[in-house]
């Protein structure tokens, strides 16, 4: 039988934490594939892409900065990348063409059901934070689950009014001076900026009027703990931690590439901690 391989494609590529991921998944379910980190210079992304194709991948992931560009690049699109704007998921068809999607919507909603479980007690409001690529997908999660209003918050105002003009309500756009007063009446709230990651600046926000039964998630995973995530901790919110949705969205991929659904599980993730983190 011959081996399956996949990848992902990055600039650079070394951080990427997908190639333990998807070698954990191919070990625990005993498949002939590999998965490996492939780094590609922008400028020579097509070709580079013609050669995978040309040695029989099945597939890869897109990290940045590439995934915007991938748009121009394949020849069939979900309807979620196209609404998103970003591909992160390639299938390699048996004739060589190439169908893009984007599991980063879906990685982020498993995790929240997974997580909580009955997500209506949440659904009457949700304030995001940022408006770079992860925002674009959460924002279209929580539209497709049915959020009744979306607050989007952004540092730069213009890019989150891009955003609620590419993919409309129920996103409403609010100054980043006024984020504190936003979260008054929320059942979640959603850090997609890069504060609070290792290295960069903590995120400067008052959780006084955000509601304690709401649910607080970081997509910052470097640390797990971020210090948003203590703070809402300690009031007693629901925390939910970045890690989850980076395995969720990897499962469509492995799904595509080697035909089995893979199971993102507390064992997996813990064992991503010790690796990675
Ligand atoms: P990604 O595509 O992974 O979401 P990104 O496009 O780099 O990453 O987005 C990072 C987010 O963090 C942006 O929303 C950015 O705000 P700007 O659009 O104003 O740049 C936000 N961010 C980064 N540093 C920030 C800071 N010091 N204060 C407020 N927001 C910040």
């Amino acid at each position: 039988m011959s081996i399956i391989k996949a990848g992902v494609i990055g600039y650079p590529v070394s951080h990427s934490l997908s190639p333990k991921l998807h070698g954990y998944w191919l070990k625990h379910y005993q498949i002939a594939g590999t998965y490996e980190p492939i780094e590609i210079a922008p400028d020579e992304l097509q070709s580079r892409i013609h050669q995978l194709i040309a040695q029989g991948y099945a597939g890869f992931n897109v990290t940045l900065p590439h995934k915007e560009a991938m748009l121009s690049l394949v020849d069939d699109i979900s309807d979620i990348a196209s609404r998103i704007g970003a591909i992160n998921t390639v299938k390699i068809l048996p004739d060589g063409t190439l169908y893009g999607t984007n599991s980063d919507a879906y990685g982020f909603m498993q995790h929240l059901k997974q997580s909580v479980g009955d997500l209506s007690l949440y659904k009457d409001k949700a304030v995001v934070l940022g408006a770079g690529g992860a925002a674009r997908a959460i924002c279209a999660a929580l539209q497709d689950e049915g959020w009744k209003q979306i607050f989007l918050i952004n540092r730069t105002k213009d890019k989150a009014e891009q955003i609620a003009q590419d993919l409309g309500a129920p996103i409403i756009v609010v100054d980043w001076a006024v984020r504190d007063e936003a979260l008054q009446g929320a059942g979640l709230l959603v850090n997609t900026t890069s504060l609070g990651m290792q290295g960069k600046e903590p995120l400067s926000i008052s959780l006084q009027q955000l509601p304690l039964s709401a649910l607080v998630y970081d997509i910052v995973y470097r640390p797990l703990m971020t210090e948003l995530l203590k703070q809402a901790q300690l009031r007693g919110n629901t925390i939910i931690t970045g890690l989850g949705m980076l395995l969720h969205q990897a499962v469509m991929g492995f799904e595509m590439w080697f035909g089995t659904t893979p199971t993102p599980d507390k064992a997996l993730e813990q064992w991503m901690i010790t690796q990675a983190l």
